[in-house]
């Protein structure tokens, strides 16, 4: 049984697409973001922001809530589903970690992790961290959000994957180099993983409650997955990506939720597409690196959607070139003959200066191309 109950949903297309049906067109989902896809293109999300900071407008539910509802209500019935606003990065501050949002230069942790000998890793490793407590912020902005958005659309609920944590926990930001990480896994294998399965289990209990507070599907964003090589994919991401994709729906189950279609994104892993196929995912998020077709292929006749993928980066180009990627991804993607199987994004998030009249041209061509009645 569900906690709330909630307007009935209008728009079921995703989550319909999610489950493998065939769908009446291609569902559009809103390009899901990397750090600030909602934002920074968006005039009217500097004005609802205000001057305010990244994750107190995070924490506010009324005002994640609004953030999350702009795109719907810019784009109208051009896209399939919202994704609440919150960052990946809650999870180490429900952890105990200090991170800040740095105007221009992203998330920044003034106190990263060293090395699994300080005490502040031990001490990580021994704290009871309560999820539910700690982001109760999360749930609630989700509850709000499913108010608002009235059934319109499905609505997203999301986790950083726990090797893309680590890698911001020990790196303390963005970084070219990974030098901390590198370090970490090749030096301190063990604690790596006593470190990453703690993030897991926390993970599987975040998604859960966001389930129960409201979230119609969930996402896992591995933004970091292609630093691995694929020998490392296998030992520091894989194993943690398939927990969680197996602890959910038994989690979902005890709590007494239904179950809710899983999307996997493990960024630049284009090689361990065959492997994530067999994880337990609903869905697989694809970036540009992927050639659809080989992807499909690779797939085969496993009951896997597959979730993307056009460069974000042709939002920058003409409208010739945004009409000749949409319909190379459509023909890639055999929409014509399959009629399932795709959930159209972008490969990566929105970047910033994108002209948010350029999203809507990508938004109704896939319309247009994928229009079957
Ligand atoms: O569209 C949405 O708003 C959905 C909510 C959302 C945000 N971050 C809001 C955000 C989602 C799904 C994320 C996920 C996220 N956050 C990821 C995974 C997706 C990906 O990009 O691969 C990652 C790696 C982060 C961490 C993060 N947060 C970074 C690296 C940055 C800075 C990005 C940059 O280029 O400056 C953020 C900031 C962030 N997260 C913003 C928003 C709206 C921008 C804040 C602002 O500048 O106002």
């Amino acid at each position: 049984m569900a906690e709330h109950s909630f307007p009935p949903l209008k728009n079921d297309l995703l989550l319909r697409a999610a489950r493998g049906y065939e769908a009446r067109r291609c569902p559009d989902l809103r390009a899901l973001t990397p750090g600030g896809a909602a934002g920074r293109y968006l005039p009217e999300y500097h004005e609802a922001k205000g001057g305010r900071d990244f994750f107190e407008c995070c924490r506010s539910p009324e005002i994640a809530s609004t953030l999350t509802l702009q795109p719907i209500e810019r784009f109208g019935g051009l896209i399939d589903a919202a994704i609440i606003f919150s960052d990946i990065l809650v999870i180490p501050q429900a952890m105990g970690m200090t991170v800040e949002m740095v105007d221009k230069k992203g998330p920044h942790f003034p106190d990263p992790l060293q090395t699994p000998q300080d005490k502040q890793y031990i001490e990580l490793m021994e704290r009871h961290v309560d999820v539910a407590k700690e982001l109760d912020y999360v749930y609630k902005a989700i509850t709000l959000t499913r108010k608002k958005l009235d059934g319109r659309v499905p609505l997203f609920g999301f986790t950083g994957a726990p090797w893309t944590l680590l890698c911001y926990m020990v790196e303390g930001g963005g970084t070219k180099l990974f030098k901390q990480v590198k370090t970490w896994i090749y030096k301190y294998p063990e604690e790596t993983k006593a470190l990453l399965q703690k993030i897991s289990e926390l993970c599987v209990e975040y998604l859960a409650l966001q389930v129960k507070a409201g979230a119609q599907i969930v996402q896992v964003f591995d933004s970091w997955a292609g630093e691995l090589s694929p020998s490392s994919f296998k030992k520091f991401s894989q194993p943690y990506l398939a927990y969680i994709a197996k602890h959910l729906p038994l989690r979902l189950k005890e709590l007494g939720l239904e179950q809710v279609p899983m999307v996997v994104f493990p960024k630049g892993a284009w090689y361990a597409l065959d492997a994530c196929a067999d994880m337990g995912y609903q869905v697989i998020g694809m970036d540009w690196l992927h050639d659809p077709a080989e992807a499909v292929k690779i797939i085969g006749d496993r009951p896997v959607v597959l979730q993307g993928n056009a460069d974000p980066g042709v939002l920058y180009g003409s409208h010739e070139s945004i009409t000749e990627v949409v319909t190379e991804m459509v023909k890639g993607f055999g929409w014509a003959e399959r009629k399932k199987g795709w959930i159209v994004n972008l490969g990566h998030g929105i970047t910033p200066f994108v002209n948010p009249d350029d999203l809507k041209f990508f938004f109704q061509e896939i319309h247009r191309l994928t229009k079957t009645d």
